[in-house]
């Protein structure tokens, strides 16, 4: 399966996606993932992204498409694939379909976690993530059984500096201005699925298994 998660920031696509990619043995592909780590590691690519997460802004198209197109060739993503936070622009999506003809692949489904913005802000300045495997928690809706620390891997959990309220407001109407058109985009295309990204974790996942044809 080559499955794009869209929704907007806090939606849930990095918790679905991580689970998804797991069952079907297929590569989770986080465009924020991945600058993440280029900020991490300090790389010439994570100084440049650095302050445009900071700041709640889309790191450039040029860069970014780039950054998958080299992820996209890996032999892992023959298999298929599950991309979260990308495409996020109608040049990316479009930059995607090229990069899928170029690979005789075709995409399968587009899932869009739909959530109102009060959830979403609840759930990202309460966000806390593992430094050492990236499993998310939240300090009301999903905390670590010892405080700061990971349930998973004993990592020690910190809070993403674009998780501030006032950057999570910047995110979300970036998201309104330069991502919703992908709705239409996909939907034009017949790929668009739609679920609720408001229920409990394994109740998303269901309907993620359900439109996407896999079932439990
Ligand atoms: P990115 O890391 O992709 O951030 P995002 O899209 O803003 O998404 P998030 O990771 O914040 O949320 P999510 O939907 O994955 O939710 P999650 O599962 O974590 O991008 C960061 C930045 O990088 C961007 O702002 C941009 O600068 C740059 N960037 C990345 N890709 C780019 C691109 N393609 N083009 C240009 N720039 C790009 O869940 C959130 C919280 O909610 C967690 O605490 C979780 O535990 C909790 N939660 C999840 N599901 C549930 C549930 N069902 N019930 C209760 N709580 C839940």
């Amino acid at each position: 399966m080559r499955v794009i998660l869209l929704g907007p920031p806090g939606a849930g696509k990095g918790t679905q996606a991580r689970q998804l990619a797991a069952r079907w043995g297929v590569p989770q592909i986080a465009t924020g993932d991945m600058l993440r780590d280029a900020v991490a590691a300090g790389t010439a690519l994570g100084r440049q992204a650095k302050q445009h997460m900071d700041a709640g802004e889309l790191v450039p198209d040029a860069v970014i498409i780039g950054l998958v197109a080299e992820r996209l060739a890996q032999p892992d993503a023959r298999t298929g694939f599950v991309l979260d936070g990308f495409p996020r622009t109608v040049v990316q999506a479009e930059a995607l379909d090229r990069l899928a003809d170029g690979h005789g692949l075709s995409l399968d489904r587009v899932v869009l976690f739909e959530i109102d913005d009060g959830e979403l802000v609840r759930r990202l300045t309460g966000r806390r993530v593992c430094r050492a495997c990236g499993r998310n928690y939240h300090v009301v809706f999903s905390p670590p059984a010892r405080a700061d620390r990971c349930d998973a891997c004993d990592g020690t959990l910190y809070q993403r500096s674009d998780d501030e309220e006032d950057t999570v407001r910047r995110r979300l109407s970036v998201y309104a201005r330069d991502t919703r058109p992908l709705i239409e985009y996909y939907r034009r295309r017949g790929l668009l699925e739609t679920i609720p990204g408001a229920g409990p974790v394994e109740q998303v996942f269901d309907d993620l298994l359900r439109v996407t044809g896999s079932g439990r």
